[in-house]
């Protein structure tokens, strides 16, 4: 069976962050308030209220996190800007030190031979926006391609390939539709004509990114869904949750139309939201890469509440992380056969964006991640062997860090930070993530494959 070492010459090694979940710094040098400051704010929204205020204070500690992911060997690097920083109230007046912080990271990134890979959007909207309807207003699209031609234009000399969306699926439905994430919207499945926009928003920044000449990728919360019995209510169960979770955030991207979405109850128009022509503005600007953002599988059941379409349920027999999640490493292989089942020549090719598990504080060493990650590697290489075009893995996350409504409490990373002093220390999974990389190119700059550096 191939491992994780047998992934191809030329593989890319990275790991991910979010702006609002490690930057803090939210007061300083004109940046705007965003969602996740309101929600934050709000009494009992977040685990022990806390908030991003502070977070890793990468903002001011940017070159000793620069010098973590040089000493790791990182290929790539995925963070994602700040809408509000760069544009205080979502549109209008560009503030220069926003995008200054962002040259100075970029910069120090090229200088430490890490391919910047930034995300435009990770759920931190300027509140401004927000206050005019957010993601369930149209004009929230047109204002995104205006700030994505903003970054493009200052960062687009030196970043070849960036990331419109991150998890439109999580945002919408956590954010929009059950209020457990900023903006805090209890919608259900009215919440989906914020998809639909984040999809158009997608789809005209992407053209836009195109004529300069820049490649697009989205990344996707992506997860197999198996039904908890063959019974033909639990089979239709699992279809209704594999459109909701996966096919509408990836098939009018990639095949021009939007899923059945009947059984949600939900009309072919998403209540209204969808015009004539967008779902050609969200397909005919093509994708460059499929984003996989990958933890755990779901398992569904006809419903018990005959209002809802499906129930989820636990995934019995597997170990769990510190989240509760479940740990199923060849879920993430059978998801990326099953992307190339689906899509077939549609499919242009994954890069894993994130992938990883948090891991008590306490656990020392971080045994379990290394577990997870090794699992989920040889998942990824086991996938490439059987014929899926997969260019990088991306591990979510180099840093402990803001986990949104959890606060500090769940830890996905390879370094530990102390919040009280802000001290980084890297954890034995950085290590291991560290040895595994430099073996993996040892070992084809030995085969002649790739030059050594
Ligand atoms: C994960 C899901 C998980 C959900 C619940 C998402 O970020 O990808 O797998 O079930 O959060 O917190
Ligand atoms: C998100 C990250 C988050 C991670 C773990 C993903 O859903 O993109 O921001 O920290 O999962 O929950």
């Amino acid at each position: 069976m191939p491992d994780r070492l047998d992934l191809p010459p030329g593989f890319r090694w990275g790991a991910a962050t979010a702006a609002y979940q490690i930057e803090g710094a939210v007061d300083e040098d004109g940046r705007g308030p965003s969602v996740w400051d309101t929600f934050a704010a709000r009494p009992g929204a977040v685990r022990d209220g806390h908030t991003g205020a502070t977070a890793c204070d990468h903002y001011h500690r940017y070159p000793e996190d620069v010098a973590l992911m040089k000493d790791l060997g990182l290929d790539g690097y995925r963070f994602s800007l700040s809408w509000p920083r760069v544009l205080p109230t979502g549109a209008g007046a560009v503030n220069p030190a926003g995008l200054a912080f962002y040259d100075r990271l970029v910069d120090a990134l090229l200088e430490a031979g890490i391919t910047p890979l930034p995300t435009l959007f990770h759920w931190d909207l300027p509140q401004a926006l927000e206050d005019h309807g957010g993601w369930l207003n149209r004009d929230t699209a047109y204002r995104f391609a205006d700030y994505a031609t903003v970054m493009a234009d200052r960062l687009g000399d030196r970043i070849p390939t960036w990331i419109t969306l991150n998890e439109p699926f999580v945002h919408t439905v956590f954010g929009y539709a059950l209020g457990t994430h900023a903006p805090g919207h209890t919608l259900m499945f009215e919440a989906l004509p914020a998809a639909h926009h984040q999809l158009l928003a997608h789809g005209l920044a992407a053209s836009l990114l195109h004529d300069r000449g820049l490649e697009v990728m989205l990344s996707n919360n992506l997860t197999p869904v198996e039904p908890a019995s063959p019974s033909a209510e639990d089979a239709a169960a699992a279809r209704a949750y594999d459109a909701l979770h996966n096919r509408l955030f990836t098939d009018p991207v990639l095949l021009g139309r939007y899923p059945d979405l009947s059984a949600l109850g939900v009309p072919d128009d998403i209540f209204g939201a969808i015009r004539p022509g967008d779902v050609d503005l969200i397909h005919a600007p093509g994708l460059d890469g499929l984003g996989v953002n990958f933890y755990n599988p779901t398992r569904v059941a006809a419903p018990s509440d005959p209002d809802l379409p499906f129930d989820l349920v636990a995934i019995p027999d597997v170990p769990h992380t510190a989240f509760g999640w479940p740990v199923v490493p060849d879920a993430l292989r059978q998801l990326l056969l099953g992307l190339r089942d689906v899509y077939g020549t549609a499919l242009p090719p994954i890069t894993i964006t994130e992938n990883g598990c948090s891991v008590e504080e306490s656990t020392d060493p971080d045994q379990p991640r290394i577990d997870y990650l090794a699992a989920h590697l040889d998942a990824v290489a086991q996938a490439v062997a059987e014929g899926v075009d997969i260019r990088g893995y991306y591990t979510w996350s180099l840093l402990d860090n803001y986990e949104w409504a959890e606060g500090y409490h769940q830890r996905f990373g390879l370094v530990h930070v102390d919040f009280a002093t802000q001290r980084r220390t890297p954890k034995a999974s950085y290590a291991w993530y560290r040895d595994l990389i430099a073996a993996h190119k040892a070992r084809h700059a030995k085969q002649g494959l790739v030059t050594p550096l």
